[in-house]
C-alpha cells in the first residue's frame, strides 16, 4: 500500500518560498525510505500566495514538475483561498485557470483518483465562496451540489470496493475560527456519517488553511484527521502572530494507512533547521 505525504499551504510567490518548496522536495528524497513511486503526495491548497501575482502558478508548477521528475509520480492538489486570489478576495476566473494549470484540463469536483485500491477524493472548499456577497474573508464552503455529488460518489460500488477512502480539502472542517471556518462542515459530517453508518470506512480527512499543523484524530469517528500546517512556514499577520496558540507549524506528515495512526510521523526539512535551529 502506498504511503501518503501530506503537506499544505506552500504560499509560493511569497519571499523565497519557491526555493523552500524545492528544499522540502530534496529533504523528502533524502529522508524517506523506499522509492518516491511508493508515495502519494497530497497538497491541500494555498499552493500560491496570491493568484493575482504574475507567474505564481508557473512557480508552483515548477515545484510540482520537480517532484515528478524525481519520481513522485502521484501528486494530488486541491485549491485553497489564496489559489483563487489574495486569500481574502477571490475571483471566479481562477477556477478554470487553476484546473488548466494543475490538472491540465477542466475537471469537476469532487476529484476522484483511485490509486492501488485506495480512493482519494478531493473537494474544492472555495466552490461557493466567490460570489460578491461572500467573497470577503477566508471562509470555505463546499455547497449543496458538491456535497450531493460527494454522497453519490461514496455510494458508488467502485468506491465502496476500495480498501480505504481519503477525503482532502483546504478548509479546516472541525475547528471554528472567526471568518476562517468551513461554513457547511455540519453538512459534510452528515454525508460522511451516512456512509460510515453503512459500514463503509472514511479513513482520513486531510486539510490545511489554519497553518497550525495539529492532528484531530478521532473526530467524527475518523481515525486520521490532519491539519498539515504550512510546509513553507508562512507567517501569520503580525496582529495574530504574538499568540502562542496560533503558532505556525510545517507538519509535513508521512501517513501509512496500513498501520495505526500513532506510526505516522512528521518530516523536518533542511530549510526548517536552518531557519529555526530546531522545530
Ligand atoms: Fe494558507
Amino acid at each position: 500500500m502506498k504511503k501518503i505525504i501530506h503537506m499544505s499551504d506552500l504560499h509560493i510567490g511569497y519571499k523565497n518560498f519557491k526555493e523552500r518548496f524545492v528544499d522540502i522536495i530534496d529533504s523528502l528524497l533524502e529522508v524517506l525510505p523506499g522509492n518516491p513511486g511508493q508515495y502519494v503526495v497530497i497538497i491541500t491548497g494555498d499552493l500560491v500566495n496570491n493568484a493575482n501575482k504574475k507567474d505564481s502558478y508557473q512557480e508552483a508548477q515548477y515545484g510540482l514538475d520537480y517532484l515528478k521528475k524525481l519520481g513522485f509520480k502521484h501528486v494530488l492538489v486541491i485549491p485553497g483561498n489564496h489559489d483563487y486570489g489574495t486569500g481574502n478576495r477571490g475571483k471566479k476566473k481562477f477556477i478554470k485557470l487553476f484546473k488548466v494549470s494543475f490538472y491540465g484540463k477542466e475537471i469537476d469536483y469532487p476529484k476522484v483518483d483511485i490509486i492501488d485500491n485506495i480512493a482519494y477524493i478531493g473537494l474544492d472548499s472555495m466552490a461557493k465562496e466567490l460570489n460578491w456577497y461572500n467573497e470577503l474573508w477566508a471562509q470555505g464552503q463546499l455547497g449543496k451540489k458538491q456535497l450531493s455529488e460527494l454522497e453519490n460518489i461514496l455510494n458508488q460500488n467502485k468506491i465502496k470496493a476500495c480498501s480505504k477512502r481519503v477525503i482532502y480539502l483546504h478548509h479546516h472542517p472541525f475547528k471554528w475560527r472567526p471568518l476562517h471556518e468551513l461554513k457547511d462542515s455540519r453538512k459534510l459530517h452528515k454525508v460522511l456519517k451516512k456512509i460510515m453508518d453503512k459500514n463503509v470506512s472514511i479513513d482520513a480527512v486531510l486539510f490545511g488553511h489554519n497553518h497550525e499543523g495539529k492532528p484531530h484524530n478521532g473526530k467524527w469517528g475518523i481515525p486520521r484527521c490532519y491539519d498539515a500546517g504550512t510546509a513553507t512556514l508562512k507567517p501569520r499577520p503580525k496582529y495574530v502572530d504574538w499568540a502562542p496558540w496560533f503558532k505556525v507549524k510545517a507538519s509535513i506528515r508521512v501517513i501509512d494507512l496500513s498501520r495505526d495512526p500513532e506510526t505516522d510521523y512528521i518530516v523536518v526539512c533542511k530549510y526548517q533547521k536552518d531557519v529555526l535551529g530546531a522545530v
